[in-house]
């Protein structure tokens, strides 16, 4: 059977780099896996993830290219029947935490969550929280990838917020993991380590 994992947080938490470090470690200790990112991860997705990253589309719209885009991706990974431990860059967390807006689009936002089946609800997700004072540091050696990360970057706190809500809401039997994402990449490596290998995922 396929299981996911998912990692989320905000940009400059580190993501990248743990995602590099884990797939390095699957390597070495072979493990078979599989990487993948939203939006995007395939093909025709990645077409779709550069014009959804650099629109002027309103949230509701937006909430409905991601999860249709999202929704092709399970459709094709459902498909491999491979014993694979998948790792998903950023999944339906992300449209909650950065779309999530209001309450309303929040309802919509878990009520689509809720069409995902079960078998594609990740065993863990890892969130990599990171404070403003830290992520204005890393800041300032980085150039914007696209227009979301210079829009979304002045919403700090409502996405945090968002993120934080996460740890309460019951989706299937997933474990939502925070992740405090200040330290060093390597001490955050060797918790996610010690996560899965206690799940039994690794
Ligand atoms: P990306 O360059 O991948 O950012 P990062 O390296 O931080 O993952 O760009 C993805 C952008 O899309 C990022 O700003 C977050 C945003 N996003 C949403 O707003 N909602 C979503 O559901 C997803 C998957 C991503």
């Amino acid at each position: 059977m396929t299981k996911i994992i998912s990692l989320e947080g905000f940009e400059y938490s580190g993501k990248s780099t743990q995602i590099n470090l884990l797939k390095k470690y699957f390597i070495k200790n072979n493990i078979k896996s599989e990487f993948t990112r939203e939006p995007g991860g395939i093909k025709d997705l990645e077409k779709i993830r550069k014009v959804i990253v650099n629109s002027n589309f309103t949230n509701k719209s937006l909430i409905l290219f991601f999860f249709a885009s999202r929704f092709e991706l399970i459709s094709k990974i459902e498909k491999i029947k491979q014993n694979k431990l998948y790792v998903f860059d950023r999944y339906f967390d992300s449209t909650y935490a950065y779309q999530g807006i209001n309450q309303n689009d929040k309802k919509i936002i878990k009520s689509l969550i809720s069409l995902i089946d079960k078998k594609s609800i990740p065993e863990v997700t890892f969130y990599l929280d990171i404070d403003q004072k830290s992520l204005m540091e890393r800041k300032k050696s980085r150039v914007f990838q696209n227009k979301f990360d210079e829009i979304y970057l002045n919403q700090f706190k409502r996405i945090k917020k968002n993120y934080n809500e996460l740890l309460k809401l019951k989706i299937g039997k997933r474990k939502y993991i925070k992740i405090n994402a200040n330290r060093s990449p390597d001490i955050i490596h060797q918790e996610i380590i010690s996560h899965l290998t206690k799940c039994k995922l690794i």
